[in-house]
């Protein structure tokens, strides 16, 4: 039977790769952006959701319930970037990042998991990072969002189990996306008064060559599509050249403060 799948975030990047791809392959995609697309021609089709607005969410999931009478796949990956010092960021420029991140994950998980603890069945892979394995300079708050992601992912695949729905986590390294222009940057951290404004343009500049040169988003949408196929998948997925995955194995092995000092030299800081 045709799987429904639902993703978020469909309007660009990591989400229009894997929503095009899936569509492609003869799954029936809806995919979300917070604003009305009539204005592209995406192959799927798309619903307006906000994921920090429960309703949006509840009157996107009821149209397509109503239409395809159940959602198979859940895709949580629409997410916004973060970059700033710590001590420059506010507290408000923090919470709005987990409001996108992390409460509006959980409240996709929540409008969508009683459809599919009815039908016994379901698939839901949550979008990490490999900065939800390491802490990284200046990306403490995206760090912390998607860190957010791996444990509440861990405890939603042991509460899902009984019901017959899987979790997976994905792990995407840098992929070239338009993340760059749509992450926040603490305005604090722009200003030269900031003591961290020399050491923080530099990882900037970094981060966005990093994103720039990085693998096509096509790549990872052809991981999702293996995953969602097999059997019994793995809790975790990385999606990222070889230099990226071996960054979390070296976190796990080598001495804390040893890991500590190879990342501050690489990123200059
Ligand atoms: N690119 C990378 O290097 C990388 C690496 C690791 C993890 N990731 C993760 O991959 C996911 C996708 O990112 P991307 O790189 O593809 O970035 P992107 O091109 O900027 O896409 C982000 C998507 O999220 C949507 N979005 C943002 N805020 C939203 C909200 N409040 N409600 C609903 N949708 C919202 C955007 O849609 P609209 O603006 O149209 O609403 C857009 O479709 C994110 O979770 C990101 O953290 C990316």
């Amino acid at each position: 039977m045709t799987k429904i799948v639902f993703i978020t975030g469909a309007s660009s990047g990591i989400g229009e790769a894997i929503a095009t791809r899936l569509s492609d392959k003869g799954f029936i995609v809806y995919g979300t952006s917070r604003k009305k697309r009539s204005d592209v021609d995406y192959k799927f089709h798309f619903l307006q959701l906000d994921v920090r607005d429960e309703q949006s969410i509840e009157r996107a999931i009821s149209i397509v319930i109503e239409k395809e009478g159940q959602i198979d796949i859940l895709i949580n990956n629409a997410g916004l970037g973060m970059i700033g010092a710590l001590e420059d960021t506010t507290i408000e420029e923090s919470k709005s990042i987990f409001d996108t991140n992390v409460f509006g994950l959980h409240a996709m998980c929540k409008a969508v998991i009683p459809y599919m603890r009815k039908q016994n069945n379901g698939l839901i892979i949550n979008t990490s990072s490999i900065a939800g394995k390491i802490g990284l300079p200046y990306r403490g708050i995206y760090n912390a969002t998607k860190h957010a992601i791996e444990g509440f992912s861990e405890a939603l695949s042991m509460e899902l189990r009984p019901f017959n729905i899987k979790v997976i986590i994905l792990e995407p390294g840098d992929y070239r996306t338009n993340i760059n222009t749509n992450r926040k940057i603490s305005k604090e951290s722009l200003n030269p008064s900031s003591p961290y404004y020399h050491s923080f343009n530099r990882t900037l500049d970094q981060v966005f060559n990093e994103v720039n040169t990085a693998w096509s988003p096509e790549k990872i949408a052809k991981d999702v599509e293996r995953i969602i196929n097999y059997k019994y998948p793995r809790l975790r997925f990385t999606s990222a050249p070889l230099k990226q995955k071996l960054s979390i194995l070296m976190h796990k092995l080598l001495p804390a403060r040893l890991f500590e000092y190879i990342i501050s030299k690489f990123y200059n800081v």
